[in-house]
């Protein structure tokens, strides 16, 4: 069969759909029109062998309580073995209704009041939320840049394990665009292992990497790092399904996924959602294609806007993106403050990005642009940018 060729140069209008991206931009950025390119969903028609499936399903007059098919099960583990060379079991995975509910569910399954859980900044800003909103205490190990490449203080992890119970781990990472190499990830496993502090690998970006990277599920390092890890994935940043909340956590030690799933049932969202189900049963079975296809997209984007700040705007530089969709730019050259820079990102380029302080220390004077747009929103979003800055 001939391989589909998918569309990611329409532009769709989102405006008025109750979607977060657009219709919260006034309440955001205090101005309506702004090229929004923050939240981290795409702006990409979510390929039709989901929405054909989830139309079919929805032609069935009852959307009543539902159950997680074999269906389903066998296409998680399917595509965690296709696309990452990772061999699971059906009783390892537990749904949770998206990653950030994961990331909560086993900082209470795992961790007490008042245990310390560490972050490596700037990262996702809602992993801090969850641990400081939850009583836990943050343990920042935060990030090494050097040479404009990111990279982790194994040093400083050391010392932090001495006082924390877990880790939240963002591979690949949100938002410095790191996929981790194997060494990194051991190094960083093995430091963990032997102080007995569990790995929360949030890997919901593991399918999103950049042609000539290769995402390394932490879980297959060794036997042991795969007991004291527990894996948060899901079809959502991938397939742009993120409405549909949707995740599967895969928790191959049974001691920790009894304490997990205990948990999730004790606050009865041990089962989701009919036409997430649906939608990620169609993603795993027929999307890979669709995301090779997209990441060479993201990736002709990013060099894009690499090429042309270099040659229009040198004074702002931006981090290679090895995965995700997110360029981490560095505005630190332009000399402004955090507020001035801001206000002329949103009123001069007018352009809606995810401040870099918003993701913890080593934020400052960064930001993040979401670079899954039709290549014309790339193209105005570098002449905002020149407008502003050049
Ligand atoms: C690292 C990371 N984890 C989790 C999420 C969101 O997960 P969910 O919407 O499934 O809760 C995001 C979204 O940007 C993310 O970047």
């Amino acid at each position: 069969m001939k391989e589909a060729i998918y569309d990611f140069d329409t532009m769709i209008a989102r405006e008025q759909t109750d979607c977060v991206k657009y219709d919260l931009r006034q309440d955001t950025f205090g101005k309506e029109d702004v090229i929004p390119m923050w939240v981290a969903d795409m702006d990409f028609e979510t390929p039709d062998f989901i929405t054909n499936a989830v139309a079919e399903r929805a032609k069935h007059p009852i959307y009543g309580y539902t159950i997680m098919s074999d269906a389903y099960f066998d296409s998680v583990i399917n595509w965690v073995k296709i696309r990452h060379s990772w061999d699971i079991k059906k009783e390892w995975i537990s749904f949770t209704p998206g990653v950030v509910p994961g990331v909560n569910y086993a900082i209470h399954a795992f961790t007490e009041k008042g245990d310390g859980i560490i972050i490596q900044t700037p990262v996702y800003f809602p992993f801090g939320d969850s641990i400081k909103q939850n009583g836990r205490k943050v343990i920042e190990n935060q990030l090494l840049l050097k040479n404009g490449r990111y990279t982790i203080d194994f040093e400083d992890l050391e010392k932090k394990t001495k006082q924390a119970k877990m880790i939240l781990l963002s591979s690949p990472h949100n938002p410095v665009g790191r996929c981790w190499s194997l060494e990194e990830l051991k190094a960083l496993a093995d430091i963990c292992v032997r102080n007995n502090v569990i790995i929360v690998s949030d890997e919901i970006h593991n399918d999103l990497i950049i042609p000539g990277y290769q995402h390394i599920p932490t879980a297959t390092l060794s036997d042991e790092i795969a007991e004291m890890t527990v894996t948060c994935i899901a079809p959502s940043k991938t397939f742009n399904i993120a409405g549909l909340a949707t995740s599967s956590i895969i928790i191959q030690n049974a001691e920790l996924r009894e304490k997990f799933q205990k948990f999730s049932e004790q606050i009865h969202v041990s089962r989701g959602n009919l036409f997430g189900y649906v939608a990620s049963v169609a993603a795993y079975q027929k999307g890979a294609s669709w995301v090779d296809q997209l990441m060479r997209y993201v990736k002709n984007n990013f060099d894009y806007l690499a090429s042309y700040l270099k040659s229009e705007i040198p004074q702002i530089e931006i981090i290679e993106m090895e995965a995700t969709y997110l360029a981490w730019i560095d505005f630190r050259k332009t000399g402004l403050s955090d507020s001035e820079l801001r206000r002329k990102l949103i009123f001069e380029a007018e352009l809606g990005l995810s401040p870099g302080t918003i993701f913890g220390s080593g934020g400052q004077g960064f930001q993040r642009m979401n670079l899954a747009a039709p290549f014309k929103t790339i193209e105005t979003a570098c002449g905002g940018l020149k407008k502003a800055f050049g």
